[in-house]
């Protein structure tokens, strides 16, 4: 045999030998030989890939650090949408999601789930071609991420090359990438040895590393990833169950978290809950709940999805972590409605993974039934993501001279009156727009990630861009030129021309974003979502009145004047003119009611337990076809359908003379 072809041979012996051990010690933490053998034979194989070049691939151990660092991330399409999950944080409302799920299911049979850590990093898509890791991609906005495949290349749990011969030729594997506890801390030393700045959590510290252009710099981070779903996939025979498909992905070389389980019913569900809480802090990595899916894959088809979350799966977070600090002061500060909001400026207490210094005390209505007082001690709780809040004062610690706060007459910083409408909990500044702050938060409103993402447009450089009256409203962000921008304090020519990029890559959006970034009092995502997909262009949702609105599954009353409300106002219909000629674009999104609006006009409550849906889902269908559902009730009520167990409204109704349907007449009325 010829010099090359014996090097050839054993490179694939060496190969295969590597992986078999790296997935024996990464992905099964079960090494069958000592660390310095395995550096042997990697080091083997770096010198004969030394010698014959020509024998380099992609996927070999030695090619998971990149030797060049990148120009910049590129985008990542996710065909099928990475999702996020619904939160619950108690029984009782784990209770109710299992409730919704067999209504929808229409079965009584106890229904299997699959348990698994929530895992608190980031969601991370992997692409396989014929078994080769070709792309890995982050969430981002769950339609469009960042290539990051130069960095996941570097974890070494993450195969290169699937395991075996019966994987898919395309199989795309979702799972969080994160940094185990005891990597973390020893990261953080080393940065306090070098007097660098060190992560406030391991969350924070895999998501730096994986926004890294250079590879080198993940691969001396401790990262890991474990697998828990699976996205597009072609060329497999189909699978029942998702433990079926994570016992795929585990055959496959790919990492899978151990502690995952098959639990049964809500009892199952608790079971494995509390075991988890039990094990949480001895865990070597951090979670921050249970996420538990219905595991016969046809039944998660039927359930299917809301908005951004699967119907079929449910995160049960835990309980808020509290501790306990002073209040040196309470100041007000006003949001982007005008809204004053108390804040706590505390002393720095770490809680919940970060180290916070302002806490939400929400309105005056909370101040005075909490009864904090500047000098008091308090319970500040951050629940995950959530924004810190006082929880409560800690009883018995009040000390003398700590003093109440009032209401201020005047806005703190336009001056203009505020008032506090009769039956609100919250007080307003009157200035609208006049005022710098609801100018400022409504600009970092409309450039925020869920809105237009102009990437590089943070909360400070708005701050900036009004304080130096660059920019007045949303609209001026599109006349702004490189050589203002440049002007300004730590901005040089690069960042401003990025600025200028992002903001022309903004221009082209969607219709829901667009709406959401409006900043419409109560208007969140959701809502936006809903009004785009019933509306389908702007015009139309301009051109709607209150009634209208209402038909509009999630809005109300409130909502659909808010939405009335900012239509009307000329100078948001000239910001919507000047955005729309500066260019800002989207696609009509397919109306999602177009068809049978046979029941518009009507107004149903809906009471009792429906046998083959919920409520909900009632409400949803009558809301398709034009009809108004209602909570409460009245003589404008067109007919109240009474399920099993119906409440106080069915006996109302009979009083009023309203009509009563039965579940049976709801299906004739959906057409079912
Ligand atoms: S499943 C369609 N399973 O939680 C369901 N997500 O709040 C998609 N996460 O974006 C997610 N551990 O980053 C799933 N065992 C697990 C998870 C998990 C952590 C994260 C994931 C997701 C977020 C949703």
């Amino acid at each position: 045999m010829s010099d090359i072809n014996q090097a050839r041979q054993r490179v694939s012996i060496l190969r295969n030998l590597l992986n078999h051990h790296s997935y024996q010690y990464y992905v099964l933490d079960e090494p069958e030989i000592p660390d310095a053998e395995y550096d042997r034979l990697y080091r083997e194989l770096q010198a004969l890939e030394h010698q014959y070049p020509e024998l380099v691939t992609l996927d070999s151990p030695t090619q998971r650090v990149g030797d060049k660092p990148l120009d910049g991330f590129s985008q990542v399409k996710h065909e099928i949408p990475m999702l996020s999950l619904d939160n619950v944080f108690n029984e009782e409302e784990l209770s109710a999601f299992y409730k919704r799920v067999k209504d929808r299911l229409a079965i009584d049979e106890p229904i299997e789930f699959a348990a698994e850590p929530k895992l608190d990093g980031l969601a991370i898509s992997l692409l396989y071609k014929d078994g080769v890791l070709v792309r890995a991609g982050t969430r981002g906005d769950g339609t469009t991420g960042e290539d990051v495949t130069h960095n996941i290349r570097t974890i070494h749990s993450v195969p290169l090359h699937l395991q075996g011969d019966d994987y898919p030729t395309l199989l795309e594997v979702r799972g969080e990438v994160f940094m185990p506890k005891a990597g973390f801390e020893k990261l953080n030393q080393a940065a306090i040895k070098n007097g660098e700045k060190t992560f406030a959590n391991p969350r924070n510290a895999a998501a730096g590393s994986l926004r890294q252009l250079d590879s080198k710099i993940a691969a001396s981070r401790p990262l890991a990833m474990y697998c828990y779903a699976v996205g597009k996939v072609d060329g497999m025979d189909s699978v029942e169950t998702h433990s079926e498909m994570l016992n795929h992905l585990l055959k496959w070389g790919l990492p899978l978290c151990k502690e995952r389980a098959l639990v049964k019913d809500i009892k199952g569900c608790l079971e494995y809950f509390e075991k988890m809480s039990a094990q949480r802090a001895s865990l070597p990595y951090d979670i921050d709940g249970i996420v538990y899916k219905v595991n016969r894959l046809n039944w998660q088809k039927e359930l299917g999805f809301v908005a951004r979350a699967p119907r079929w799966a449910i995160a049960h977070k835990f309980p808020a972590q509290e501790e306990m600090t002073v209040v040196n002061d309470i100041e007000f500060q006003v949001g982007r409605t005008g809204a004053i909001t108390p804040v706590a400026r505390l002393d720095p207490v770490f809680v919940g993974g970060v180290t916070v210094s302002n806490a939400t005390l929400h309105n005056m209505d909370e101040v005075e039934r909490k009864d904090v007082r500047i000098g008091d001690t308090v319970i500040i709780r951050r629940a995950g993501d959530v924004i810190p809040e006082v929880v409560s004062v800690v009883p018995g610690s009040r000390k003398q001279g700590a003093y109440k706060v009032k209401l201020p007459d005047h806005c703190p910083v336009c001056q203009s009156d505020v008032v506090r409408e009769e039956g609100e909990a919250v007080a307003r500044c009157t200035g609208g727009l006049f005022c710098q702050a609801q100018r400022k938060e409504s600009i970092k409103h409309f450039a925020s990630r869920k809105a237009m993402d102009v990437d590089g447009l943070g909360d400070k450089l708005v701050e900036q861009l009004v304080d130096e009256k660059l920019i007045d409203h949303v609209d001026d962000l599109y006349s702004l030129t490189i050589e203002q921008l440049s002007k300004l304090e730590r901005m040089g020519e690069k960042s401003a021309t990025n600025l200028i990029d992002a903001l022309e890559k903004s221009k082209s959006t969607r219709l829901e974003r667009f709406i959401y970034a409006l900043g419409i009092r109560e208007v969140g995502e959701a809502t936006a979502l809903s009004l785009s997909q019933h509306f389908g262009s702007l015009d139309k949702l301009l051109a709607a009145n209150i009634d209208e609105l209402q038909n509009v599954p999630d809005v109300g009353p409130v909502v659909a004047a808010h939405i009335v409300h900012f239509f009307q106002q000329k100078h948001n219909l000239e910001v919507i003119k000047k955005l729309r000629e500066a260019g800002i674009c989207w696609q009509n999104v397919d109306v999602v009611n177009q068809g049978d609006q046979s029941l518009a006009g009507k107004t149903f409550v809906i009471t009792g337990t429906l046998s083959a849906m919920s409520r909900d889902e009632a409400k949803r269908l009558l809301q398709l076809k034009g009809a108004k559902v209602s909570g409460s009730v009245s003589k404008k009520t067109s007919a109240v359908i009474v399920g099993d167990n119906p409440g106080s409204k069915a006996a109302k109704a009979e009083q009023l003379g309203v009509e009563i349907l039965s579940e049976v007449d709801l299906n004739n009325l959906l057409g079912r």
